[in-house]
This record gives C-alpha cells, sequence and structure tokens, in this order.
C-alpha cells in the first residue's frame, strides 16, 4: 500500500524542536518553537489557569458530548476578549464564534469555509510569514500568494512597499494579516498604519483575514487587538482565527476560534454552518477541555484579574529580555546594529544574521533558532543571555 511513499522532510519548527530535544549537549539552548520559558527554563501553568482547570474538574459531572460549537462560556469571553463588548453588542448576530482546536484548527477552518464560499479564493499572506500558513491554507485548497512586507535591508515593515502590494490585489480577494506579534519577524504595524491599512482594504472591497496568536504579547490585551477591532468596526466581512496556546499557555490544549463577522445576521449564521460542517467532516468537533479551562477562568472576574496579571508580567519580562539582547549584542559586536531587536513585538524576532552563522551556532553551541533567523525570544532568560550574546557576537565577527 505505501511500498512508493517516500518519508518526508521534517516540519522546519517542530522537526528543529525535536533535534533539539535529541541534542546531548549539557549547554543547549532553545530558540526555536514558540514557547514560554521561565527563569528556570520551564513552561509552567498560569496559576489562573490551574485553578480553573481544578474548579472545573471538580464540578464536572459527564464527560458526554459538548455543543458542536464549543463550550458557551469560551464563545462569549473570547470573542469579547477579542472584539471589545461595545463591539460585540454592536455586531449582535453578524458576528459568530467557533471552537477550533488551537489557532490551526482556526485557520483551517476558515479555509474550508472561503473553499466552499468561493471556488477558486486566493489568499494574499505576508512576506514572509508563518511557515505553517503555506500547508495549512493550500492544502484546503486556497490559492497563497505573498505581498510585500519585511525589509530585510531596514529590517521592519517596508509599510509603502506593503500598501503598494495590497493597493494592486484584486477587488474581493483575501488578505492575511498578522493581528500583533508578526510571526516570523516581530515587526508590526503601527496604529497610524492599521488606519491607513484598513482604509485601503475597504476602497479596494479586500477581506482581511486576521491571525492572532499572540494577544497580550506585544503592547497589551487591548493595545495588541487595535487592527483587529479597527477592521471589524469599518468593514462588512472579517474574519479571525485566534489561539489560546500563548497568552493562556495551554498549547497542548489545543484551543482557538474561528470568528466570522459578516454584512448580515444570514450571511453569518450560513458561514458558521459551513465552518461547523467542516468540523464534522474533518474531526466532528473540538476536544472541550481547553476551551471550558478558558470560558471558566475568562467568566471569573478574579481569576481573569489573576491571569491579566500574570500575562502582563510575562509581556513585561519579554519586552526587557529582548532589550537587553539588543544592547547586549551591540557592545559585544560592531558589524550589526541590533537595534531592531529592541522594537521588534511578541515571542519572535529575525536577528538577520548570514545563514550559515544560524547552522554553526547549532553546530558549535547547540544554540538552536531557525533557518530564517528566526529566535524566540521567550526562550531567552536572566541566565542563557550572556551566553547567547558572546556567543553570537563570537559567531557574526568571525564570520
Ligand atoms: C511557532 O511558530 O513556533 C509556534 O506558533 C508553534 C508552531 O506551531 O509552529
Amino acid at each position: 500500500m505505501f511500498e512508493q511513499l517516500k518519508t518526508l522532510p521534517a516540519d522546519p519548527i517542530l522537526g528543529l524542536n525535536q533535534t533539539f530535544q535529541q541534542d546531548a549537549n549539557p549547554d543547549k539552548i532553545n530558540l526555536s518553537v514558540g514557547v514560554y520559558q521561565n527563569a528556570k527554563g520551564a513552561t509552567p501553568i498560569f496559576t489562573a489557569v490551574k485553578s480553573a482547570e481544578q474548579q472545573l474538574l471538580e464540578a464536572q459531572t459527564t464527560k458526554a458530548y459538548a455543543p458542536q460549537a464549543g463550550d458557551p462560556a469560551f464563545l462569549k469571553h473570547i470573542t469579547a476578549l477579542m472584539l471589545g463588548d461595545e463591539l460585540v453588542e454592536s455586531l449582535g448576530e453578524r458576528v459568530a464564534t467557533v471552537m477550533t482546536p488551537g489557532g490551526c484548527g482556526a485557520l483551517r477552518m476558515t479555509a474550508e469555509l472561503l473553499v466552499q464560499s468561493r471556488e477558486k479564493a486566493t489568499v494574499w499572506v505576508s512576506s514572509p510569514t508563518w511557515a505553517n500558513h503555506f500547508p495549512l491554507l493550500q492544502s484546503a485548497g486556497l490559492t497563497l500568494k505573498t505581498y510585500d512586507y519585511y525589509s530585510a535591508e531596514t529590517r521592519g515593515v517596508d509599510f509603502s512597499a506593503m500598501l503598494e502590494s495590497i493597493g494592486a490585489i484584486p477587488k474581493g480577494d483575501i488578505v492575511l494579516l498578522h493581528g500583533c506579534c508578526h510571526n516570523p519577524t516581530g515587526a508590526d504595524l503601527t496604529q497610524d498604519q492599521w488606519d491607513s491599512l484598513i482604509d485601503l482594504m475597504q476602497e479596494r472591497e479586500l477581506i482581511p483575514f486576521i491571525d492572532v496568536a499572540y494577544q497580550g504579547f506585544g503592547d497589551g490585551l487591548e493595545q495588541d487587538a487595535y487592527g483587529l477591532r479597527l477592521a471589524a468596526k469599518k468593514l462588512p466581512t472579517v474574519l479571525v482565527a485566534s489561539s489560546c496556546s500563548k497568552n493562556f499557555g495551554v498549547y497542548r490544549e489545543r484551543t482557538g476560534a474561528a470568528i466570522v463577522i459578516t454584512n448580515s445576521a444570514e450571511q453569518t449564521a450560513a458561514a458558521k454552518s459551513h465552518i461547523l460542517s467542516a468540523a464534522r467532516r474533518c474531526y466532528s468537533m473540538s476536544p472541550s477541555h481547553g476551551g471550558a479551562v478558558v470560558g471558566h477562568l475568562l467568566a471569573s472576574p478574579e481569576l481573569t484579574l489573576e491571569w491579566k496579571e500574570e500575562l502582563e508580567f510575562v509581556r513585561k519580562r519579554m519586552n526587557k529580555l529582548r532589550l537587553d539582547l539588543a544592547e547586549g549584542l551591540n557592545q559585544a559586536q560592531n558589524k550589526i546594529d541590533f537595534g531592531f531587536v529592541a522594537e521588534s513585538k511578541g515571542m519572535f524576532c529575525y536577528l538577520g544574521i548570514p545563514q550559515q552563522d544560524v547552522l554553526t551556532l547549532r553546530s558549535e553551541f547547540a544554540i538552536y533558532l531557525l533557518e530564517s533567523t528566526r529566535i524566540n525570544v521567550a526562550g531567552l532568560s536572566e541566565q542563557n543571555l550572556p551566553i547567547i550574546i558572546e556567543r553570537v557576537a563570537d559567531v557574526i565577527t568571525r564570520s
């Protein structure tokens, strides 16, 4: 049956993480996959999440199927967290949310909806974008094309190129945007840039498909929702894929949501029914645990407050580590100005060093970053930072 199959190469992110796990070097450092690590290098469970989980398990009396669209508390509160109460109220039945297995599930279910709605739907993604956007969306039947986004020269967003590129996209096409904390570059749009972008998209009748996987990791929970909320306020149709993996730290629970906004309650109901039908033919319904935990947490003002404080701590610590990395690298060498590292947002950042240096860091020092030069800022720690600075400076000075 499978004689003709060839083993596929490993996934660029998960595969590298696995290579790291197998590396016997006791001093190895993992800056590959996007997982938060504390000062001890552990990925602890948020205490608010743990409490919600304990309360939930105690109160749970059945394992019968949960509603197919997902835990009702989760659906209500995650939509409000992302869009804000006011907008949820004004959108009314124009907005619908379906729980999905992680952000990947949300991307895929939305892709399934798009394919059902338009035979040859094209989604435009930023250049570069998260590596998994391509296989995830293309295999649903969508055509993917890229728009200009990042300048390797300035090591930031090339906004005029982005506007020009998006301005040339055929009317009605779908444009995938990173809501905040761009993965892989960490180069985000300012609020003014979001304003201009959404105006352009309105004029060109483009449909935003916003991937929000790091809300609360950039400038704060509310600030990180700026672009998303602006789009939802101004445009008739907005698609959102949300992930709770990072901001609730529930990576393995696969907890996410697909949110659809259209210009009528009827269209939204139809779109939702297509997402549910796609889920039914792929996996029937989402696993319930993660969503139930997040829903329970967000329904409790005390647990929500506790979680927000923990998330703020994580955000500030990542920002401090990012600043220290930029400063340390600038002090340790003078080949590259790493000031841009301090400007980047969220979990990731391109180091922008030669690719050969990435490989040297891995082979000589067991420091793992992606070949694109993306580092997981949340993998830095007070302890490993001096070593990383010394070794990165050493390698780039030599090359
Ligand atoms: C990442 O980009 O490292 C994370 O979003 C994890 C993943 O699934 O790739």
